[in-house]
This record gives C-alpha cells, sequence and structure tokens, in this order.
C-alpha cells in the first residue's frame, strides 16, 4: 500500500508522507517553459501528453509520495459547456450561464468534451515514476463551483450582493453538479485515480447557518458516492471555523486543513487522519524559519495519522530549491 493510503486507511502514525497542493505549477521553470508555449490553460488541461508530463515534473525533483492530475476544479463547468478562460494576472472568467443548455446535457457529451483528462491520469497512472505512490484525482466541491458558476470570476473577499437572488438557478445547478461531479470522479477512478480530494476553497464565504444547505449536504452526498466506489476522499473546506463540524457532518477519511486554523486545536479536536495546514507564505522565508514552522506541525501531529502539505497552493514566487529542503527535511523526520 501507499504511504498515503496507509495514513488513510490503516492509520498510520510512524510515517509523514507528503505532497503539496499545486506542486505542478508556476515555481518550476519547466513548466513555465511549457506554459509559455500553451497560452490557453484550458487547451493545455485537454492535452493528455502535456499534461501528464506536467504532472510528473514535481515527481522527477522532488521525493514526493503522490501526483496529482494537472487539470482544474473549472474543467467540469468547461464540461458543461459554460466558456471558462484563464486570463493573466486576473485569474478565471467564466462566460453567462445558460440553464437551458445546461440542462439539455448528457453524460456521454460532458465526458467526451473532457475526455484527455481521464486519458491523462492513465498515462500518470501507468508511469514508473509514480509507483508506490498515490495517483489523485480531485473536483471543486458544488458550492465553490457554484460560486464561479453564478459570479463567474474569483468572488476574492465577498459575493456580490445579488448572489442569491435567484434560488431556482442555484438549485438547478446544484442538483447538475451533483450528477455530472460524481460523473467525473467515476471516470476518474476509472482511468486510475486513487484518492479523491474535494477542493471547497470558498467554504469561508459563508455563514454558519448556510453551511448545511451549500456545504455539507451537498459534499457528503459526493463523499458518500467516493466511499462506495471504494476511495479514500479527502475534504479542503478552506476557511470555516468549525472544522469538527464538518468532519461529524460530512465524514470524510481525511480533513485538509488551511493555514488559518490552529493545529494544536485539530489535533485535539479531531479522531480522522489530517493533512496540510502551512502556511505558503513561510515557503518565501529562510530555510531557518521554514524549518521551525515545519517541525511545529510534525511535532504537534507526530502521534496523529498526517500527511504533510500546505495550507493553501504553493506559491509562483517560490523557489524550487526551498521545496527541495522541506520535501528532505519532512522524510528525514
Ligand atoms: O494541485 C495541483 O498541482 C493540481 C492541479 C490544480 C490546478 N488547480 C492547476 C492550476 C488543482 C487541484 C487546481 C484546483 C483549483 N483551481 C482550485 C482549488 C484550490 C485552490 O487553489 O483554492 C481553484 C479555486 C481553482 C481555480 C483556479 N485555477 C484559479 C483561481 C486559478 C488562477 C489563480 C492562479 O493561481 O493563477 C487557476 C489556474 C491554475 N490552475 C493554475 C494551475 C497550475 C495556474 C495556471 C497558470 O499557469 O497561469
Amino acid at each position: 500500500m501507499s504511504p498515503i493510503k496507509k495514513v488513510i486507511i490503516n492509520k498510520d502514525a510512524n510515517i509523514n508522507p507528503i505532497w503539496i497542493m499545486r506542486q505542478a505549477g508556476r515555481y518550476l521553470p519547466e513548466f513555465r517553459e511549457i506554459r509559455k508555449k500553451n497560452t490557453d490553460f484550458i487547451k493545455l488541461c485537454l492535452n493528455e501528453n502535456l499534461a501528464s508530463e506536467i504532472t510528473l515534473q514535481p515527481l522527477k525533483r522532488f521525493d514526493l509520495d503522490a501526483a496529482i492530475i494537472f487539470s482544474d476544479i473549472l474543467m467540469v463547468p468547461f464540461g458543461l459547456n459554460q466558456k471558462v478562460e484563464f486570463k493573466k494576472n486576473f485569474g478565471p472568467l467564466l462566460g453567462d450561464l445558460n440553464l437551458n443548455e445546461i440542462s439539455k446535457l448528457d453524460e456521454i457529451d460532458f465526458v467526451k468534451k473532457i475526455y484527455p483528462v481521464y486519458k491523462a491520469i492513465n498515462l500518470v497512472k501507468s508511469n514508473d515514476l509514480t509507483k508506490n505512490k498515490s495517483t489523485i484525482g480531485f473536483i471543486g466541491a458544488p458550492w465553490t463551483l457554484l460560486v464561479y458558476m453564478i459570479n463567474k470570476q474569483s468572488p476574492k473577499k465577498n459575493l456580490k450582493k445579488d448572489f442569491y437572488k435567484d434560488n431556482f438557478l442555484i438549485k438547478k445547478i446544484l442538483i447538475i453538479l451533483e450528477k455530472f461531479l460524481k460523473v467525473h470522479i467515476r471516470n476518474q477512478i476509472e482511468n486510475g485515480a486513487e484518492i479523491i480530494q474535494i477542493f471547497d476553497s470558498w467554504a469561508g464565504l459563508l455563514d454558519e447557518k448556510d453551511l448545511p444547505n451549500y456545504v455539507y449536504i451537498p459534499t457528503l452526498n459526493l463523499v458518500e458516492y467516493v466511499k462506495s466506489l471504494k476511495v479514500p476522499v479527502i475534504c479542503f473546506p478552506r476557511g470555516i471555523q468549525n472544522y469538527k463540524s464538518y468532519c461529524d457532518l460530512v465524514r470524510p477519511d481525511a480533513i485538509c486543513i488551511d493555514y488559518e486554523i490552529d493545529p494544536l486545536k485539530i489535533q485535539k479536536e479531531i479522531k480522522i487522519p489530517v493533512q496540510g495546514g502551512l502556511d505558503p507564505k513561510i515557503l518565501l522565508t529562510d530555510k531557518e524559519n521554514i524549518k521551525k514552522e515545519v517541525m511545529k506541525y510534525l511535532d504537534i501531529f507526530k502521534d496523529h495519522p498526517y500527511i504533510f502539505n500546505l495550507g493553501h497552493g504553493v506559491l509562483p514566487e517560490t523557489d524550487p530549491g526551498m521545496m527541495d529542503y522541506l520535501v528532505k527535511m519532512v522524510k528525514d523526520y
């Protein structure tokens, strides 16, 4: 069994496997090289040879325990025929939502549109570099995708005032997302994904009272679906205050924490395997400080099943040398 699965399934607290969110990305010169020649990000995700090559890039440099497939959570709205583009220095920009068109879409059309994503997983899984490592597939949680689909860009700190005005639309989209996210999960697993991570990057925008309808219930449905396929599921509800309630209600196999939550509180309150936490900005400082902060997490979770990761994606300004330093330190602990 791969080390990450040992932690999640066997609750092994004696090992500290590591992978990093956005480990394949702009901080690597070899990624920037490919990206320069491929200005359309969606097209790049749909090129199975390049997508698998990019996925494997960090594994060639560092002794990481997982490959996370190079794709994006917004490939699902794209598969649903909403226009999605990534603008330089701005981020994602989505087109208008056409509910009629989305409602007509069937599973076959959806899978056909994003099929190279699954082929890329297959290529990654069959490459020797991923031997004894986990190949991780992922989805965006329904709430976070709803935010992008309606808001049409990253919400930064707040949702637009009229976000909730069309309740009928919101309900419909959540139903459609549940259906197609299941399709997306199943296809990733059938093509080699051994773990699924659910990214709920905007969970922190919601008031406590709205969490059941938009986060707990829709995510629980998907968590149960992944479990029914006998695959472990990690949830990352970034920015929520109450990780304990989330774990009690959504019941993931492991919980990924952000960098704003106190890891000591998590260690005390949460019984399931934990992943992540370290502030990505720490990697922009010096070795002495990195060591101090990394040791803090490793010490707190010393007797707890723990997968090392950051509390959000690695920043593009990160020096790959610092990543090397981090991975070696975790492995030597
Ligand atoms: O983690 C990995 O290495 C796997 C690949 C991956 C990407 N995006 C590649 C990517 C994963 C798992 C994601 C998830 C994702 N995408 C999330 C959830 C995690 C999070 O960051 O909160 C979200 C919210 C998105 C949507 C998205 N995609 C945004 C907001 C952006 C622009 C911001 C930015 O960092 O540029 C993207 C683009 C994106 N997705 C890049 C990468 C490597 C950068 C693309 C580039 O080269 O310009």
